[in-house]
């Protein structure tokens, strides 16, 4: 039995932050910001709604062109580091806005690499024969813990979350194929949002010396970045017997188009082979792998049959790459 994908949706607020919008707000300029990240625009959300609207809509988006009744799924697992609150899950929200009667579901939170993990952990319950459609969601909205004045991370940020739906298949060749997931937590002190959890609750000071906002020591993860994602996919490349030519199109997390232009010469893939949306959106962490997903679907990018490589470098340390062949047309 294998897990295949047989829908894709995404969904990304209205409001666009341009870099000649960041201009006014911090030191920095539009070339800057394109030629070291790729980088034009962002979207974000308004103030008033959390992660799990637009997780909900990405969601939303499936079930309406597939005419999918919300009864049907099983599952529900919502990849994200900004859920609306620390309790419930987003999925508890997700489920309630899709009116969901049948499921159970649960968040993961693997940074930019929590799509991956999500969708590998979804394709198991599929695999294992226990659940039939499993809605894995990826988003962040990341504008709520952005430091405005700190040009670093706000340049970088937006908000946006892509969805697809699991089922089984008894065709062998499609579906998720295999995986490598990865974590060093040593990493931790390069990329975090310091408090608001158990160790630094909200106080006066967490507050005033902004622990509640990413901090990101760029040049560390960067580099990591690169070598994590290249050497992950080279060895999943490898042990499925394939080159660079054998895929159809590369995935990347959408972070910074350096890192995508690195990883994908080092996989010796053309630039055909690479779908980039970063210009657009920004790096919505959890969210840049499914909703560049579904844009390459809906633009006829990739067809059943297709070789996928997807491949995810995020805070933890966690990264990894997953293998799929495409199952719709
Ligand atoms: N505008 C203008 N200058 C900026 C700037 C901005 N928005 N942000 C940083 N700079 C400055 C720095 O202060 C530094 O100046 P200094 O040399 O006077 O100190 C200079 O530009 C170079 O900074 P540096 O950090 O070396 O730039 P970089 O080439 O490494 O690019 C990032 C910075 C953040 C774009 C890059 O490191 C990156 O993309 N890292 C990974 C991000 C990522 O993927 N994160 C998500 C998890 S996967």
């Amino acid at each position: 039995m294998r897990a295949i994908i047989t829908g894709a949706g995404h969904f990304v607020p209205e409001q666009r932050l341009t870099n000649a919008d960041l201009e006014q707000m911090v030191d920095t300029d539009d070339e800057w910001i394109m030629s070291r990240t790729g980088i034009r625009e962002r979207r974000i959300l308004e103030k008033n709604k959390g992660l799990s609207y637009m997780a909900a809509k990405a969601a939303q988006m499936i079930l309406d062109e597939s005419g999918l009744s919300a009864d049907e799924i099983d599952v529900i697992i919502v990849a994200t580091s900004t859920p609306d609150m620390m309790i419930p899950s987003a999925a508890a929200l997700v489920q309630e806005k899709l009116n969901a009667a049948n499921c159970w579901g649960f968040d993961l939170n693997a940074g930019c690499t929590g799509f991956i993990y999500a969708l590998a952990t979804g394709s198991q319950f599929i695999e294992a024969g226990k659940y039939r459609k499993v809605m894995v969601i990826g988003g962040d909205k990341m504008s709520s813990i952005l430091n405005y004045g700190d040009r670093n991370t706000c340049v970088i940020f937006g908000d946006g979350a892509g969805a697809v739906l699991l089922e089984p298949s008894e065709d062998e060749t499609l579906g998720i194929r295999d995986f490598i997931l990865r974590m060093d937590g040593s990493g931790h002190s390069y990329l975090n949002v310091p408090a608001g959890g158990s160790l630094f609750p909200a106080s006066y000071e967490t507050v005033e010396k902004k622990m509640h906002c990413i901090f990101q020591d760029g040049k560390t993860v960067f580099k990591n970045a690169v070598t994590g994602m290249a050497e992950v996919s080279a060895k999943l490349l490898e042990r499925n017997n394939l080159r660079g030519k054998d895929i159809k199109l590369l995935i990347p997390h959408q972070a910074n188009i350096r890192i995508i232009d690195s990883v994908a010469k080092k996989l010796g893939l053309e630039p055909e082979q690479i779908m980039v949306n970063i210009q657009n959106y920004g790096n919505t962490t959890a969210g840049t792998i499914p909703l560049a997903m579904s844009e390459a679907y809906h633009k006829k990018m990739m067809f059943r049959g297709d070789r996928i490589l997807v491949s995810a470098f995020g805070a933890g340390f966690t990264w990894g790459s997953l293998l799929l062949v495409w199952a719709m047309d």
